[in-house]
């Protein structure tokens, strides 16, 4: 039995996906939307095949009840506030979520003595911050976001955890990874939506923040299987989940908008640069300083090779097939 917090989420709802096809039985919590169909919009397919029930990483009681009375084998927290912009304007939230949320999960299985469970935190890359790459498991932290810093206080409380109570609690460090489910504020997928609408007609053109950063991007249906490698190990371990290939902001629009038949240059500097269309000389993407973060990130790239020897574990799918992924099913939407 599993128990996935945050099953209506990207990597949540690929996850339960891969332990139905486990024959895991598969159980969540979800969040009450005051639109009921966004409650449950990753995992509408899933209808009769999961269990969900309402639930909150804020809500203790909700947490303990679902434990109790499922006697989960393995919990999968994926559930957080996952925005690293937004945890700029809400961060003592960000951190109630992101932080104590494990914290309420570790000290519920530390209490709950009936069997071994296993624990999964969805630990993330952007915890490195301004460490140089390439980022491994031995790379200082050096956050720059609330974001990374709650992500921080719950790595080290899944260590802690580990070291005073022999919990089977293990740290997924994994790079971004994407996908058609990627929710549309994140970089990747507004670029290919946004695109997808310039080709129908929708929009002429789109706003976009740092086109230099750089990231180790992945495809998230390969990273949920890590997270199930991690927790069949006899060990508990804190592993780096990454592609090993860095690209930026620019070249992901750039790479996106010759699948869908385009062809752009850049012109012009800092707030003033937009991207033309080749053919039609037209303003297809601008900056807009609103999407630049008080602090940035600047490059993640991700050394994987102690998750590929313990777990046998490699990304499969690198950049320019992520991007075609993603394109190709923003240009079908339309
Ligand atoms: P996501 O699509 O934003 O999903 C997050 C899920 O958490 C959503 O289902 C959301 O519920 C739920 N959630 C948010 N706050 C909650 C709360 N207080 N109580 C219960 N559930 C709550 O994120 P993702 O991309 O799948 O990422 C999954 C996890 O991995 C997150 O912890 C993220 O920080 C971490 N991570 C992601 C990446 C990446 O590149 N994707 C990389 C490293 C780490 P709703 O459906 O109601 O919104
Ligand atoms: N979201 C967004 N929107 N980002 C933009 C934009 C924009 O309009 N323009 C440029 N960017 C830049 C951001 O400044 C950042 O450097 C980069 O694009 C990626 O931003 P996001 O896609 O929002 O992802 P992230 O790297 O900040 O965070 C994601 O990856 C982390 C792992 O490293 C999230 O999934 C986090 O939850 C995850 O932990």
């Amino acid at each position: 039995k599993a128990f996935i917090t945050g099953i209506n989420g990207q990597d949540g709802s690929y996850l339960a996906e891969y332990l139905l096809e486990k024959d895991y039985d598969v159980y969540g919590i979800v969040r009450r939307n005051s639109v009921a169909e966004h409650q449950e919009s990753r995992i509408n397919h899933l209808d009769g095949l999961v269990t969900t029930e309402y639930g909150d990483l804020l809500d203790v009681s909700s947490l303990e009840r679902m434990i109790r009375t499922i006697k989960p084998d393995e919990i999968y927290n994926i559930a957080a506030q996952s925005h690293v912009k937004i945890s700029f304007q809400i961060p003592e939230y960000t951190s109630d979520v992101n932080a104590l949320g494990p914290l309420r999960l570790l000290e519920i299985i530390r209490h709950y003595k009936r069997k071994k469970i296993k624990f999964y935190q969805a630990s993330s890359s952007e915890m490195f911050g301004k460490s140089k790459p390439p980022q491994n498991e031995s790379t200082i932290f050096q956050p720059r976001s609330v974001y990374a810093i709650s992500k921080i206080f719950a790595f080290n409380s899944v260590v802690h955890y580990r070291e005073a109570y022999g919990i089977h609690a293990s740290n997924g460090i994994l790079f971004n990874h994407e996908s058609p489910r990627r929710g549309n504020s994140f970089v990747t997928k507004k670029i290919v939506e946004s695109i997808a609408q310039i080709k129908s007609g929708k929009i002429k053109s789109f706003k976009l923040g740092n086109l230099d950063a750089e990231r180790d991007w992945g495809y998230a249906p390969e990273y949920v299987e890590a997270m199930w490698l991690m927790l069949q190990q006899e060990e508990p371990s804190d592993l780096v989940i990454a592609t090993g290939e860095t690209h930026s902001v620019r070249e992901f629009i750039e790479r996106a908008f010759k699948i869908a038949g385009y062809k752009i240059y850049w012109e012009g500097n800092g707030l003033d640069e937009v991207g033309k269309c080749s053919e039609s000389n037209e303003v297809l993407v601008s900056i807009d300083p609103y999407y630049f973060r008080p602090t940035e990130v600047d490059t993640l790239h991700g050394n994987a090779s102690k998750a590929e020897k313990i777990l046998g574990w490699k990304a499969k799918t690198k950049f320019n097939e992520l991007v075609k992924i993603m394109m190709e099913f923003e240009l079908k939407k339309n």
